[in-house]
């Protein structure tokens, strides 16, 4: 993680409503204030529901907490008649400093292509904050052996056309979609081998000092007793944690080990 500052998000999913996830947020407020963790050396991030945002930010703002937040999704336009959808104002608004854009699960159950991810992380980018974009291969894909490259691709595939600026405000995390909710985690030399070809890759794209920069998360059944091993890789720079971060003390545990 030579020089980018670690993040450790977590990514509730479909999980809690607004009084479960302002109660979540008070109580690993206290954990980690309680076991002095210095947000200095780490920052941590958590993904509500739509629905919950405005909770977390108004607790947030009272009680002055360095937890940040963000969405797990976005629209691609910013205005107007799209029934449904939420857009990057409105969640820059609310005090977001990230969104989650193109997980695994909305490319599978969403109608999500390259050209809607890069829409959104162009929107993101125009609305101030920060695009997390997910990559990672399938069972199939590591079956062939192929997976660093599908991976790569995937990242060149929706970064072809940012400018250097663009892509250095860019975080990426790899979840391999056979890692995520399976208790199959990668072992840390293959997710150090994603983040590393994920970086070689954006230093082809945009030269070393952009992909230096960049922070590469790993994602797929993170939890304390994997994370201080993965976290040890050079090119792993932290987490998107999805089921271990729907419990409190789990969460505050990896964060104390980044
Ligand atoms: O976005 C995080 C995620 O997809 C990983 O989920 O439950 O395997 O930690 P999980």
């Amino acid at each position: 993680t030579t020089g980018r500052k670690p993040l450790v998000a977590g990514n509730w999913k479909m999980n809690f409503d607004h009084l479960e996830a302002t109660y979540f947020v008070q109580k690993l407020a206290w954990t980690l204030r309680d076991a002095r963790f210095d947000y200095r050396d780490c920052e941590v991030a958590l993904f509500p529901s739509f629905t919950s945002i405005r909770s977390v930010q108004v607790l947030v703002e009272a009680d002055d907490l360095k937890i940040r937040y963000g969405a797990q999704n976005v629209s691609v336009t910013n205005q107007g008649a799209f029934t449904g959808d939420i857009s990057a104002d409105m969640l820059s608004r609310l005090g977001c400093s990230y969104v989650i854009v193109g997980h695994s699960e909305r490319r599978k159950y969403h109608p999500e292509d390259d050209a809607n991810i890069v829409d959104q992380v162009r929107a993101v980018l125009a609305a101030d904050m920060t695009p997390i974009l997910c990559v990672g291969e399938s069972f199939e894909e590591r079956r062939q052996g192929i997976e660093l490259d599908f991976a790569v691709g995937q990242v060149r595939d929706v970064t072809r056309d940012l400018n250097e600026a663009e892509a250095a405000r860019l975080i990426v995390a790899y979840e391999p979609v056979w890692a995520i909710g399976t208790g199959m985690v990668a072992t840390a030399e293959a997710a150090q081998d994603a983040a590393q070809a994920i970086r070689e890759g954006l230093a082809a794209q945009f030269g070393a000092k952009v992909s230096d920069g960049v922070r590469i998360l790993y994602g797929g059944s993170v939890t304390s007793r994997n994370a201080g091993e993965l976290i040890a890789m050079s090119d792993v720079d932290g987490f998107l944690v999805g089921g271990a971060s729907l419990d409190v003390d789990e969460m505050a545990r990896i964060c104390r080990l980044v």
